[in-house]
């Protein structure tokens, strides 16, 4: 075999390991936002909003059984958006048939109040408008769901903005040494491979309710290696002595067993 060559952290200039540590640091953060991201936009679509559960997953993808898109939108990510009693005149008139008279009187003070300020079609078109009875009409209908363009629009930003965090964080923990090569290996593939199960399992969930548990575990996994990844390269970076005899070559090991040439670094 040819003798390629794997450089340990300890044969990396100062610098370089700098670069490293500092990239880490932030997308560690980061990452700590996005679960934040993923709490906020889950926890209470179930009704409990202190934590997330496979049924509030289930809900977000699949739909609620009962609910209207309106009621799930405000258990979940528009539950700050108003006080409990607010929200609670809003259920009541949803529960009781959403009649015209009801909104004259109930909802619509309540929600040019509080709702307008996005949802009156001009700051965000995306949203939807909610300005009279007609466009608040099409909120109150079954939930059925994060829709197939939601879903393409969260695909195509999550497939390439984790494959970039991956690559970065895979790139640097590359120079981590381990004992046991197909460990390491493993330890680099799986996040790449969640990301693919992960948005997968979000269009299984929407039609089939019970792949929620397939988000959940891709969740777990890519966590997991991202956390391993993270502080395994952080701690042989600044702390970690390499085993003498692999320090011998000047923290540079060749991996196929070619015979090793130190290069300078
Ligand atoms: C600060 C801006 C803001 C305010 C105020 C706001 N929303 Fe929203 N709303 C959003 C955003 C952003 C989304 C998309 C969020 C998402 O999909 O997670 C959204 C989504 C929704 C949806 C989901 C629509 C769907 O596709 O199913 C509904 C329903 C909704 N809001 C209703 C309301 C109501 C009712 C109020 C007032 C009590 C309100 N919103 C106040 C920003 C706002």
């Amino acid at each position: 075999m040819s003798s390629q060559h794997f450089y340990h952290f300890s044969a990396l200039p100062l610098s370089t390991r700098m670069v490293y540590s500092m990239t880490l640091l932030v997308l560690g953060v980061g990452y700590l936002f996005a679960m934040l991201q993923v709490f906020f936009s889950h926890a209470g679509l179930d009704g409990n909003k202190h934590d997330i559960t496979a049924e509030d997953v289930r809900i977000a993808y699949h739909g609620s059984g009962s609910d209207t898109r309106l009621q799930t939108a405000l258990k979940g990510p528009m539950a700050d958006m108003l006080p409990a009693s607010e929200r609670a005149l809003i259920f009541t008139w949803v529960d009781q048939g959403a009649s015209r008279e009801g909104y004259d009187k109930i909802v619509k003070p309540i929600v040019d109040n509080r709702c307008l300020a996005c949802h009156d079609g001009a700051s965000n078109p995306h949203l939807p408008k909610l300005t009279s009875y007609e466009e608040i009409a099409k909120v109150v209908v079954k939930d059925e769901g994060a829709t197939i363009p939601t879903l393409v629009r969260v695909s195509h930003i999550h497939l390439f903005g984790i494959t970039f965090i991956f690559f970065i964080v895979s790139s640097i923990f590359a120079h981590a040494y381990m004992k046991t090569l197909w460990l390491k290996c493993v330890l680099i593939v799986l996040p790449f491979l969640t990301i693919l199960s992960d948005i997968f399992s979000w269009y299984l969930t929407k039609w089939f309710p019970g792949f929620a548990w397939f988000i959940i575990g891709s969740g777990v996994l890519m966590g997991i290696s991202f956390t391993v990844q993270w502080v395994v390269s952080m701690w042989q970076m600044w702390f970690y002595t390499l085993p003498d005899k692999l320090q011998e070559c000047g923290g540079a090991l060749p991996i196929l067993g070619g015979k090793s040439k130190i290069q300078d670094v």
